[in-house]
């Protein structure tokens, strides 16, 4: 397929918490045309190992290049930790932006010296997430949880329901007890719970989604690879799912889009 500035740029992640990187893509590059794969079918992907994360990973990019993508998202620190490094080593001649848990801008903000990181087993296991801790955590305390079970909640809709309440307070409580002042989101479905995590946490803990930074880093790279779209009009945006199509597109408004045409593979 023939790539242009006006090809999409392919977005994916295990479900919809890719759509909160989407939706800051689309913020800062409102003119790119969107494409979006939730692997709704096989999510969650926290508790599975790094290979299966990977295999799914490069499956899902060859089918958004498939679909004529100028650019992958990989908007998931789940299969970033799990495929990023070895998707651009086998496809060097494809554009790759991942995600990566905010450690160094946590710590060099944190004023008490204790950090919080919400995230899934896998990313927690990946070299990525240890090699940031190596890197940046110095004297910072960083503490971890990965709010098991919080995924499922979201993925179905329940964003301010008792469960994701209470896995939360579980994981934000003895934190908070410890003296946390910033919390890193490290995984993307998480900022669809923040009002939850902002009543539990109060005003003094500054919350970090890294999504906004995400979106930098495509605009820079669109700019330096001279890929930034030139249409005027606003650019359209695809969603797949491999789950149920209908479900998907009864969640969206939840979740902040209103009337996305949703297509299952
Ligand atoms: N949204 C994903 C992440 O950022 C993972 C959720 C999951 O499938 O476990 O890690």
């Amino acid at each position: 397929m023939s790539l242009s500035n006006n090809s999409p740029i392919g977005i994916f992640d295990s479900g919809v918490g890719g759509l909160s990187v989407l939706r800051a893509i689309h913020a800062r590059l409102p003119n790119e045309n969107l494409i979006y794969f939730a692997d709704q079918a096989r999510v969650p992907y926290g508790s599975r190992s790094l290979e299966e994360v990977r295999a799914f990973s490069e499956e899902i990019t060859r089918f958004l290049l498939s679909k004529g993508a100028k650019f992958i998202v990989v908007a998931c620190n789940t299969a970033s930790a799990a495929a990023l490094r070895w998707l651009r080593e086998s496809m060097p001649e494809i554009s790759f932006v991942g995600m990566e848990p905010a450690i160094k801008p946590a710590t060099e903000q944190s004023y008490s010296g204790v950090v919080g990181v919400l995230a899934t087993p896998a990313t927690f296991q990946g070299e990525l997430y240890n090699s940031l801790i190596t890197r940046f955590a110095g004297n910072t305390t960083v503490l971890q949880d990965t709010c098991a079970g919080l995924v499922e909640e979201i993925e179905r809709g329940a964003l301010d329901g008792d469960k994701a309440r209470t896995i939360l307070d579980e994981a934000l409580r003895d934190m908070l007890d410890l003296g946390l002042d910033t919390l890193v989101l490290g995984c993307t479905h998480y900022p669809f719970v923040m009002p939850l995590i902002e009543q539990i946490c109060g005003d003094s803990v500054h919350i970090i989604d890294p999504a906004p930074a995400v979106a930098r880093q495509v605009e820079f790279r669109l700019v330096s690879e001279n890929a930034k779209s030139t249409q005027d009009a606003k650019g359209k945006i695809q969603i797949y799912t491999s789950g149920d199509a209908k479900s998907l597109a009864s969640l969206l408004p939840k979740l902040g889009f209103q009337n996305f045409p949703v297509a299952k593979i």
